[in-house]
């Protein structure tokens, strides 16, 4: 599969900031250079599923001893695929982002630092520190390669894909080692003092410089990035469900307690606040970390409040009758951006079908087909398009962009989907390939 240059989508506001604040500078290419800063997927995975097909490989295993040349001998691939990588993700280093080479504008490293991509020193300036000394202006498309010196949201992304990895992999080998290492690397991530990330995104996608662009606080389309805070919370689930030993109950407590914090940030902060003021994509992952985390942390008013609003006030904007985002599709990558909104959109769809503590039905009513067709009419759109019966809305799509979107649906309606769909089998990002451990069993064929 293509990378997803999902890094793209951080940058959705930036075009308009530019054109209130400067003059358009002379250097404005129309495509931007589709870098790859972001393999992250937000994907649903049914922790009774994986509970589910870790009691297969297990029943299997008690009646197939033994294995032979160091391979398992496995029920289905997708084990030996599991346990690659979590023996992968053992050897690894812990992951931390205060090693930064450069100072936040707080001074404290533990707070998460991005630099906005397309931004650069205004060739005019001439003094000698131009990142600090000059003006910033925008050159829409140029990556200033000062954003690759800055691992905080790669290192954020590792931790969430391999702690999931090591989780499920002590669920389904019942193996302490995975669990510890899972363990290590959520510790060091986000509950020991001197290497833990502060619970903010003050600081993502900063402008520098000393113009009148300058914002030296974070800009709200950098909160996209928190995303990937919804795989470390279900590591803490799985962990928990596997009995990991290494993991104790005020390592949940810590959890919890980084995430009631950054529950507060999102609602609170200024730019968290402007984020949720969005109506795209941007509006739709904020609004599925926001709900995680309140689940998590169990404040179930607020997954109430927000899911409500969105489904009432903002999918149909973002859905017409014909399936198009037309807000997706009026961006430079109408396909990308709509295969990343979907993704957001389906893992909504399974979040709001959840029972709500408070109110004892799913929090959402026929989220899947709120409004006719709806999610299921995008995912078909996509379908189309990339089949060449609905015409082509970007060159080259390529339906392992929405793999997960059409797989999602077709969980949910195997009569519409079985078989009717294969799953990408050979993802370049390997954890895409462990799918078939949050599919129902019943389901793998359909798909496979
Ligand atoms: C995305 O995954 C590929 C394949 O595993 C890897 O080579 C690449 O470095 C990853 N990109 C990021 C930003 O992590
Ligand atoms: C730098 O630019 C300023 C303002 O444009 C100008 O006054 C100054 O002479 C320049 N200095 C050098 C060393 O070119
Ligand atoms: C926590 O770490 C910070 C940054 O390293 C340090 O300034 C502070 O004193 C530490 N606090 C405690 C209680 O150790
Ligand atoms: C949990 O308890 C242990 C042992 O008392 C302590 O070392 C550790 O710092 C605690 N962790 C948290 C997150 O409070
Ligand atoms: C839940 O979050 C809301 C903000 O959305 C806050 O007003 C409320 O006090 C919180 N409830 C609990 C139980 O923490
Ligand atoms: C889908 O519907 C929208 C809004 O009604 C319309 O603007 C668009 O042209 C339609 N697209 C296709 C491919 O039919
Ligand atoms: C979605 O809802 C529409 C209108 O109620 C209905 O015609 C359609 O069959 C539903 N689609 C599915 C897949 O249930
Ligand atoms: C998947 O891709 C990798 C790397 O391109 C290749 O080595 C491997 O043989 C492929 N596996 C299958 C099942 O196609």
């Amino acid at each position: 599969m293509k990378f997803i240059p999902t890094f793209l989508a951080l940058s959705a506001a930036v075009a308009h900031l530019a054109q209130a604040d400067l003059i358009a500078p002379a250097l404005t290419p129309v495509v931007p250079t589709p870098i790859s800063f972001s393999n992250y997927t937000l994907e649903w995975k049914s922790l009774s599923t994986i509970v589910e097909n870790a009691a297969i490989y297990r029943v299997f295993h008690a009646k197939n001893k033994g294995s032979s040349h160091g391979k398992l001998s496995v029920p289905h691939p997708v084990y030996q695929t599991l346990k690659d990588l979590a023996d992968e993700a053992v050897a690894k280093p812990l992951y931390t982002i205060v090693n930064k080479p450069f100072l936040p504008p707080s001074g404290d490293k533990r707070d998460w630092l991005s630099y906005a991509p397309y931004w650069w020193p205004s060739p005019s300036c001439n003094a000698t520190d131009k990142n600090n000394d000059c003006a910033f202006i925008q050159m829409d498309g140029q990556v200033n390669p000062d954003v690759y010196k800055l691992n905080d949201q790669r290192y954020l992304e590792y931790v969430s894909l391999d702690t999931e990895t090591l989780a499920m992999a002590s669920l389904v080998f019942d193996d302490d080692s995975y669990g510890q290492k899972a363990t290590d690397m959520l510790r060091y991530f986000f509950l020991n003092n001197a290497t833990r990330m502060n619970p903010n995104l003050e600081y993502g996608q900063i402008i520098r410089g000393n113009g009148k662009s300058a914002t030296h606080i974070g800009r709200a389309e950098g909160i996209i990035s928190a995303r990937a805070l919804v795989s470390p919370i279900r590591a803490v689930k799985i962990l928990q469900l596997a009995k990991a030993r290494a993991w104790k109950k005020n390592d949940t407590a810590g959890m919890v307690d980084w995430y009631s914090q950054f529950h507060d940030w999102l609602i609170e902060d200024k730019i968290a606040v402007d984020e949720s003021n969005t109506k795209n994509n941007h509006l739709t992952y904020y609004t599925n970390t926001l709900t995680t985390i309140s689940d998590f942390i169990g404040n179930y008013s607020t997954i109430e409040s927000r899911v409500t609003a969105f489904f009432k006030d903002d999918l149909p904007g973002q859905i017409t009758a014909n399936g198009t985002q037309p807000l997706e599709e009026i961006r430079t990558l109408p396909f990308h951006y709509s295969a990343f909104n979907l993704e957001a959109l389906t893992y909504m769809a399974n979040f709001v079908s959840q029972k709500d503590p408070l109110s004892h039905g799913p929090y959402i009513s026929n989220a899947w087909n709120q409004t006719g067709d709806s999610i299921i009419s995008a995912v078909n759109r996509l379908i189309d398009v990339v089949r060449g019966t609905e015409g082509q809305i970007e060159p080259g799509a390529d339906l392992s962009e929405a793999d997960y979107s059409v797989r999602a649906v077709g969980i949910q309606y195997p009569k519409l989907y079985c078989n009717k769909y294969h799953a990408i089998q050979n993802h370049t990002v390997p954890y895409l390939n462990l799918w078939p451990l949050w599919t129902p069993r019943l389901l793998w064929d359909c798909f496979n």
